[in-house]
C-alpha cells in the first residue's frame, strides 16, 4: 500500500520563527526516500493541546504514519511522550527500546530520549528526537517494521 505520511515538527523556537524548521525537511526527505508518500506536515509549539490537535488534523487528512521530531527530551517543556501517550490506544514500547539502543551506540545522550510509537485510531505515531540527525536516524533503526505495521493498523481495527 502507499503509505500517506504526515510529518510535525514540535518545536517553541521553530514555531516562534527563531529557527529554520531542519528536522521536518529531514525527514521528509528520509520518508521519500523510503517510498512514503508525505501529504501533509506541521509545526506546533511544545504544547500537548497543538501536539494533539495537529496529530488529529493529519489523521483526519488521511494519514496512516505520522512522524514527530522533538520534544522527546529531559527539559520541562519536552512534553511530546505525554500527549501523545494521553490520546493513543496503545503504546509500542519495541519502537522506543530500538531507538535507544542503536542510538547509544551513537552517543550517550541517547539514554536521556524518550522516543516512542503508539496507536492514534488506525494510525501510526512514531515520535522521534529534534534535532535532525538524531531524527533520521531513529527512523532508520524502526522504518523497516513500519509497512507491515501501518497496513496491519488500516487492515484489521480489532487485531495487531
Ligand atoms: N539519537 C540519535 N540517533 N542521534 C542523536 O544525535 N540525540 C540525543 C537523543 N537521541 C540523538 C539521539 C539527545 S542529545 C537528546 S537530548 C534526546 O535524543 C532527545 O532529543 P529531543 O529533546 O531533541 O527530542
Amino acid at each position: 500500500m502507499q503509505i500517506q505520511t504526515g510529518i510535525i515538527t514540535i518545536s517553541d523556537r521553530a514555531a516562534r520563527g527563531l529557527y529554520d524548521d531542519l528536522g521536518g525537511p529531514a525527514l521528509k526527505k528520509a520518508a521519500e526516500g523510503r517510498g512514503w508518500l508525505v501529504t501533509a506536515e506541521a509545526l506546533v509549539p511544545d504544547e500537548p493541546r497543538d501536539i494533539q490537535r495537529a496529530i488529529r488534523e493529519l489523521i483526519a487528512k488521511g494519514c496512516h504514519l505520522i512522524l514527530t521530531t522533538g520534544g522527546t527530551g529531559v527539559a520541562a517543556r519536552d512534553v511530546t511522550p505525554e500527549a501523545v501517550r494521553a490520546i493513543a490506544t496503545r503504546e509500542l514500547p519495541g519502537f522506543g527500546e530500538v531507538m535507544r539502543m542503536e542510538s547509544l551506540k551513537i552517543t550517550p545522550n541517547a539514554i536521556l530520549s524518550r522516543n516512542l510509537a503508539a496507536v492514534v485510531d488506525k494510525s501510526l505515531v512514531v515520535c522521534l528526537p529534534g534535532k535532525p540527525s538524531g531524527a533520521v536516524e531513529c527512523l532508520g533503526f524502526v522504518g523497516g517494521a513500519i509497512p507491515h505495521c501501518v497496513e496491519v493498523l488500516q487492515e484489521a481495527p480489532t487485531s495487531c
